[in-house]
């Protein structure tokens, strides 16, 4: 079994110190738990992504901290080896301190090592009480997809001089705050190598270009389990719905024919039982 990843441990890989790059993959039930532990990813997120590529919502403002901790506990119940990242969902750390709390606890307490928050500046009040009550948080800037709405849509971010400064800005703010760590996501390559750059903790890109400390990506999009949605900094490396497609028709084909189940995937009684039933061979 490899060794449990740990926050202390992410802290420090920067790839400008020679560390190889971080690998985070989303995850929110025990089996897809699994599969990404025994990828060997470093970290597994719970995303609020849920939303979009599990319930079937058009975007990640649906989902609440109880959804968030039902997924959580599914997953920490395979005991990966990678680091559990909760995200907290929307609302859940905008109101006030107390409740950003309460709600990073039910995330912890659901088996999480770490939580994760959008946003820059405003939210610096929210990772300040988390850290000071150990909670570990991983920050969340550029496209921030529960900023969906203020954004008019999900738009790349840091297009600007003024806009990149301001992201690079918000990281520093994050990383003094105590976050282990930020993500990055949808920022023109250069912004996010400006913001890598001017951190000491690493960097985790998604639409960010290959100059992060580490990458991100979501489970149905690497494993091509969601055909609706493909933004181009997503590579996939497994058509897994076409294949689920094929598998699930070849059964149906079975059941209707007549040929599943086969004798082998049966059960049946002993000779002696089925003949003081009265049943005789054939039955
Ligand atoms: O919810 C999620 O999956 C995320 C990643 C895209 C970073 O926040």
């Amino acid at each position: 079994m490899a060794m449990k990843c740990t926050v202390p441990a992410v802290r420090t890989r920067k790839v400008v110190d020679g560390a190889e790059p971080l690998v985070m993959v989303t995850a929110y039930d025990a089996p897809g738990a699994r599969m990404v532990d025994e990828a060997g990813a470093d970290l597994i997120l719970v995303g609020d992504s849920v939303a979009m590529v599990v319930l079937g919502y058009e975007n990640t403002l649906q989902v609440t901290v109880d959804d968030i901790a039902h997924h959580t506990a599914a997953v920490s119940r395979a005991r990966p080896s990678s680091l559990v990242v909760a995200d907290m969902p929307w609302m859940s750390f905008h109101v006030s301190t107390a409740d950003t709390l309460a709600n990073a606890a039910t995330l912890i307490r659901a088996g999480a090592g770490a939580v994760k928050l959008e946003g820059g500046r405003r939210r610096l009040p929210m990772v300040e009480a988390l850290v000071a009550a150990e909670i570990p948080v991983m920050g969340h800037i550029g496209l921030t997809p529960q900023s969906v709405n203020a954004m008019g849509g999900f738009r790349v971010q840091g297009r600007s001089a003024a806009a990149a400064l301001d992201l690079v800005a918000a990281a520093k703010a994050l990383a003094h705050a105590g976050c282990f760590a930020i993500v990055l996501e949808g920022v023109p390559d250069q912004v996010a190598a400006m913001v890598t750059g001017s951190v000491d903790v690493p960097t985790i890109g998604i639409g960010a270009g290959p100059d992060c400390d580490g990458q991100v990506l979501v489970f149905h999009d690497v494993l091509g389990i969601e055909q609706n949605i493909r933004p181009r900094f997503v590579r996939r490396y497994a058509d897994l719905h076409s294949e689920g497609v094929g598998a699930l028709t070849r059964f149906a084909d079975d059941v209707r024919s007549g040929s599943f189940p086969s004798a082998e995937e049966s059960y049946r009684l002993s000779d002696e039982d089925a003949e003081s039933l009265g049943l005789y061979g054939g039955v």
